[in-house]
């Protein structure tokens, strides 16, 4: 069907982020702090999850709305029982041709990450903050080491897949030291370390503007060391902005969300693990779509509703966040995967 579908403000729909889980093994100060995630917390109950079959019927919707990439998230996939079989089926949904992974990589075995590989996974994007135990600990606060997450990243880099990325959230007075450790140890790897602003998601990491470290001081932190200069982007709408080094040793990329919003090209799309269509990260609600899987809907009234979601779509938080006072609580990122 159509490529050229798009919402209000003329923007496609090219990416479709799938959480498969609201549960991670990690704490993250940023993202899951422990005072909010703790036993009290209600996550989702595993029979309210789509199901496998569940996900591929939306995954084929949205393929017919010109969804080419599916990108799996969380809180962390890779908890959720049988990933590959959910993998398998996404790659044999028409007009799907790129799939991957974004992961703590706390259980990326060797043998997972070439099962992974062989059902079909392209690229995988895993998160590491710092290089040090102390800082690296401060962050995940459930004590696991960066050596597991190294032993992660190796196991993907022997596993062959086409990409293989890290991504370092730089929260101010948090891990902000680790910028130039973290940039000098990926140089000339292969793996390509990205940056990300420090961001306002959901309603519990405390956020506040003076924790963020801008782009611009990322930037200039690793160019004082290490010369690198911009690089075009790969394809409009990507979130990275790329740089490379001036000697030859790769490339870096930063996600500059709160200092240079990129909405205007933004052509992702978000399905939580309930079933809800989120058309930004920062919303406060999402469109369900379980109810009317469960009603047993035709594919066209599926599709039809896909179709409306999106063409009504007018979100651009990161470039009002300043003029905007949100008093509805926003979705968590873990309930969303980022
Ligand atoms: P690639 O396909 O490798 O470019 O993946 P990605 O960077 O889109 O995905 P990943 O899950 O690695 O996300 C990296 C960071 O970008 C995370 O902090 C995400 O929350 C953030 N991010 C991804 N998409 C968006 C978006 O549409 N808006 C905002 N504000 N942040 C985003
Ligand atoms: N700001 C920026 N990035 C975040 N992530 C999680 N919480 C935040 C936040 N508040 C990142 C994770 C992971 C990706 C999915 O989102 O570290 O790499
Ligand atoms: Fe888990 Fe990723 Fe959130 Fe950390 S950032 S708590 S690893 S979902
Ligand atoms: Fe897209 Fe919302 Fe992110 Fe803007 S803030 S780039 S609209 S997800």
């Amino acid at each position: 069907m159509s490529n050229t579908f798009v919402d209000r403000f003329n923007r496609p729909l090219h990416d479709l982020r799938v959480s498969v889980t609201d549960r991670c093994n990690f704490r993250c100060v940023y993202c899951m702090p422990k005072e909010v995630f703790n036993s009290d917390y209600k996550f989702l109950p595993r029979k309210e999850l789509l199901t496998f079959e569940e996900i591929i019927r939306v995954v084929d919707a949205f393929a017919k709305m010109g969804v080419s990439k599916v990108r799996l998230t969380g809180g962390e996939p890779l908890l959720r029982n049988d990933l590959e079989l959910l993998i398998e089926k996404i790659q044999q949904v028409q007009g799907i041709s790129d799939i991957s992974l974004t992961t703590n990589a706390s259980l990326l075995t060797p043998k997972r990450a070439e099962r992974l590989k062989s059902a079909g996974l392209k690229r995988v994007n895993i998160s590491l903050d710092a290089l040090d135990d102390e800082t690296f600990m401060r962050v995940n606060d459930v004590g696991i080491s960066v050596q597991t997450v190294l032993d992660g990243i190796h196991a993907a880099s022997e596993a062959g897949f086409d990409a293989v990325k890290v991504n370092m959230v730089v929260k101010k007075g948090l891990n902000d030291h680790s910028i130039l450790p973290m940039a000098e140890f990926f140089r000339g790897t292969g793996q390509i370390l990205r940056f990300i602003e420090f961001m306002d998601v959901g309603n519990s990491n405390a956020w506040n503007l003076d924790h963020v470290t801008t782009t611009a001081e990322i930037a200039d932190t690793i160019n004082a060391k290490f010369p690198i200069e911009p690089v075009e982007a790969n394809y409009k709408g990507e979130v990275a902005k790329r740089w490379r080094y001036t000697d030859g040793s790769g490339e870096i990329g930063i996600i500059s969300s709160v200092s240079q919003p990129f909405c205007g090209d933004c052509s992702r799309a978000r399905l939580s693990a309930l079933g809800s269509v989120y058309t930004c990260l920062f919303a406060s609600q999402g469109h369900d779509l379980r109810d009317l899987l469960r009603a047993g809907v035709s594919d066209d009234v599926l599709d039809a509703r896909v179709r409306e979601i999106w063409s009504g779509r007018e979100d651009r938080y990161s470039e009002t966040r300043s003029q905007v006072v949100t008093l509805k609580p926003k979705v968590e990122m873990s309930y969303i995967g980022g």
